[in-house]
Formats: C-alpha cells, structure tokens, sequence
C-alpha cells in the first residue's frame, strides 16, 4: 500500500529575477515586478510529499515531526527572512524563480529521507502562482 504524506512549512525571502544580458525594459517585459531593482518579498508556502508504506506498528510513513525538524533545519535555516539572489550561493547563477526554488530544496532534501521516498517539492510564491517538482 502506497501512500503520500505532506507536510507544509512557511517561510520569507527575498529575491530579484533579472537577466543581465537583457535590457532592463525586455526584464521588466519579462519578469514585471519580480525585476524590481531594490528587490521585494513573497511570503512562500512549501509543501514536501514523501510516499511509502505505513509502518506496520506506527502506521507511519514517517514520522511528521521528523520530516518537519528535517526541513526546518536544512531549509527554512537556509533560506528564512534571506535574499535569495546574495545570502546564499544557490542562485549565483541561477534565476531564483518559484520552478528553480522547487529543485534547489527538492536537491537539499533528497538525500536526506532514508526511510521513505521523497515525491514532490511543492512551492507556492503568491495565492496564485506555485510551481512542483517530482525529481524528473
Ligand atoms: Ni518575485
């Protein structure tokens, strides 16, 4: 019995999408106000998806608590109230968009969960707007 487990966690950051072999007029063509110079916020859900089967005396995949201390020491440490562009080294060459966020926490956590799969790193940057990762 396969069965997927999430656990939702909040954090802040900071960021600017800008491509530097683009004239600022194409960059805010492209990126709007995500372009903005003096950079801006999204207050970010993240949602990691683990399957496995439940244990047979637990009934766990793993222990949500576990998967949360996981992600709170080796994510939201990492990238809570920062600016994503200069505080930390993953996007010094990469666009810190919602879909390459996806892929750097999906790479963070992965070798982490021994004892179940991890599925999907699902983040949401706005109400309206989230982008997910299934490791493909
Ligand atoms: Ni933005």
């Amino acid at each position: 019995m396969m069965v997927y487990l999430t656990r939702k966690e909040h954090f802040n950051a900071a960021h600017r999408l800008y491509n530097n072999n683009w004239s600022e007029e194409k960059n805010f063509q492209v990126f709007g106000k995500c372009a903005n110079k003096n950079w801006h916020g999204h207050n970010y859900n993240l949602f990691v998806t683990v399957k496995g089967e439940p244990d047979a005396e637990t009934g766990f995949i793993l222990d949500a608590k576990n998967l949360s201390n996981i992600i709170k020491a080796e994510v939201i440490q990492t990238f809570d109230h920062k600016n994503l562009n200069s505080d930390t080294s993953f996007f010094l060459h990469l666009q810190p968009s919602t879909e390459n966020f996806c892929k750097v926490i999906w790479d963070i956590l992965k070798p982490l969960l021994t004892e179940c799969k991890l599925h999907c790193i699902k983040l949401q940057e706005t109400e309206k707007i989230y982008a997910e990762y299934y490791g493909e």
